[in-house]
């Protein structure tokens, strides 16, 4: 098997940093050694089959995005990435997992909707991927069906307190799939809004004529995600499930994710790049010559933009600095403006909800190590290593360690990261704007490898659709 030799890095995990040599054995990593060193006295850089040198530059775990949404149906359209387009995209920013969410929708059996996202993604992907389930319908066929999850490598369910008519489960319908989630040790992951009572909220702005993309933001209010995220809290301590918070983005969220977590529950959060960086006050503001107001369409995602005045995004930073937030993934789920977003035109309730962020997310948040709000560690840690630890991928994927998949991305902290969709940036992903436009990032992704194969490297794509995996996973490393 082809031999890879990494020599001269600065190897970077989440426990520490050191100078190594990272040695690939086909699609593994085959040692951690010190630098220029042989391995029992075998010159391992005279023996490989290619060296890289990453002098000056970090060796990284590849990233793990948890929470991607390739191709999902929403509000009348499809999320613009497929997992070919997406995956690459991915592999553009670093990141060589993606879990992704397969979708039981209402009236549909759950190994139905399975078998359709296995349909999608297999052979398309450029990395390897795994899936959550959506569980659209909680039914007694479902909550069967759900119990066989852990069979197929799936040891994690979605269900949304959010969009009634769509996904929307109620409280005795979260009740019965929490008790599934304990009995078996699926993670339950909450979309954590109230949706019957934003739904009224979206009506009466939509009739008082309000009807702008801002208001989406207006009728989420950060109320009506404490109050969810509250009782899932709840319902989780009575059953006894573990519990997964999605797309947190209210800083009083947090303080219940912080206050269960400081009561024993196994109660767990992410965050999104969006929630760390953007802001309503910002999509209030947004206009443009082709769009006016309808700009802000851009941004339409949920939960949805806080004001950045009431400190929402300073609660982000600091409770992933204090571990309250585990993790950052994207909740990618992208759509163009033109004949997607603008669905929505004259009333907000129609603007498929999503933002595109796959490609960016590695960097956006080494760009927090260099502004100073989390360390290099922490960055490895809430990008690659928690996330597959949270969703059973550990050991393969997440670490840098002998045994490991070769998953691995050179990061150059003297590089530099022009993010938009015009000219010379780094869009890859299938849209036809950037909600990221004019962001810039003092680093850059170097060199992808994907189980040992190089997918990125010098701004070239050299990976294919095909060479991305499906994952089984195991039960999360979080739970006893
Ligand atoms: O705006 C979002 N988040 N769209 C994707 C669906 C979801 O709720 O995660
Ligand atoms: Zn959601
Ligand atoms: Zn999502």
């Amino acid at each position: 098997m082809a031999k890879t030799l990494i020599k001269n890095g600065t190897v970077v995990t989440s426990t520490g940093r050191s100078l190594a040599d990272v040695l690939i054995d086909g699609e593994t990593i085959a040692a951690v050694l010190a630098p220029g060193s042989s391995l029992l006295g075998f010159d391992v850089a005279g023996n490989v089959d290619t060296v890289i040198d990453a002098q000056g530059k970090y060796v990284i775990p590849g990233g793990v995005d948890a929470h991607t949404h390739m191709s999902l149906p929403f509000g009348g359209t499809s999320a613009s990435d497929n997992f070919e387009t997406g995956t690459r995209a991915a592999a553009w920013g670093g990141t060589t997992t993606i879990i992704d969410f397969a979708v039981q929708t209402y009236g549909q059996k759950v190994f139905d909707g399975l078998a359709t996202w296995h349909g999608m993604a297999e052979g398309q992907c450029a990395i390897d991927y795994a899936f959550h389930q959506i569980i659209g319908d909680v039914n007694d066929d479902s909550l069967a069906a759900m119990r066989k999850l852990p069979d197929e490598g799936i040891s994690s369910f979605k269900l949304f307190m959010a969009y009634p008519g769509v996904f929307y489960s109620d409280d005795a319908q979260i009740l019965k799939a929490m008790q599934v989630s304990a009995d078996t040790g699926l993670m339950t992951m909450m979309h954590a809004e109230n949706g019957p009572a934003i739904d009224v909220l979206a009506a009466q702005l939509a009739e008082a004529g309000k009807t702008d993309p801002y208001y989406h933001g207006i009728a989420r209010a950060w109320q009506m995600e404490e109050e969810a995220t509250h009782r899932a809290i709840m319902l989780a301590d009575l059953t006894n499930a573990p519990l997964y918070v999605v797309h947190v983005s209210a800083k009083q969220a947090v303080q219940q994710l912080a206050w269960a977590r400081d009561n024993g529950q196994n109660v767990f959060g992410e965050t999104c790049p969006q929630y760390l960086y953007l802001s309503l006050e910002e999509q209030l503001g947004a206009s443009s010559e082709e769009w006016g107001t309808f700009e802000g369409a851009k941004w339409v995602c949920s939960t949805p933009l806080r004001s950045k005045e009431e400190g929402h995004q300073h609660a982000m930073w600091q409770s992933l600095r204090t571990n309250d937030i585990q993790m950052v993934s994207t909740d990618h789920c992208p759509f163009c403006m033109k004949g997607q977003k603008d669905l929505g035109l004259g009333d907000f309730r129609k603007i498929p909800n999503g933002i595109g962020s796959v490609e960016h997310r590695m960097d956006l948040l080494y760009q927090g190590v260099v502004d100073g709000q989390i360390s290099l560690e922490r960055w490895v840690e809430i990008t690659a290593t928690t996330p597959a630890r949270m969703f059973g991928l550990y050991g393969k994927k997440g670490v840098i360690q002998p045994g490991a998949d070769a998953d691995i991305v050179i990061y150059d902290p003297n590089g530099h990261t022009s993010i938009g969709y015009g000219e010379g940036k780094t869009h890859h992903m299938n849209m036809d704007h950037s909600a990221w436009e004019g962001f810039e990032v003092d680093g850059h992704v170097d060199t992808v490898i994907s189980r040992g194969k190089v997918v990125v490297d010098d701004n070239q794509d050299l990976g294919a659709k095909g060479d991305g995996k499906f994952v089984k996973r195991g039960l999360s490393q979080y739970l006893i």
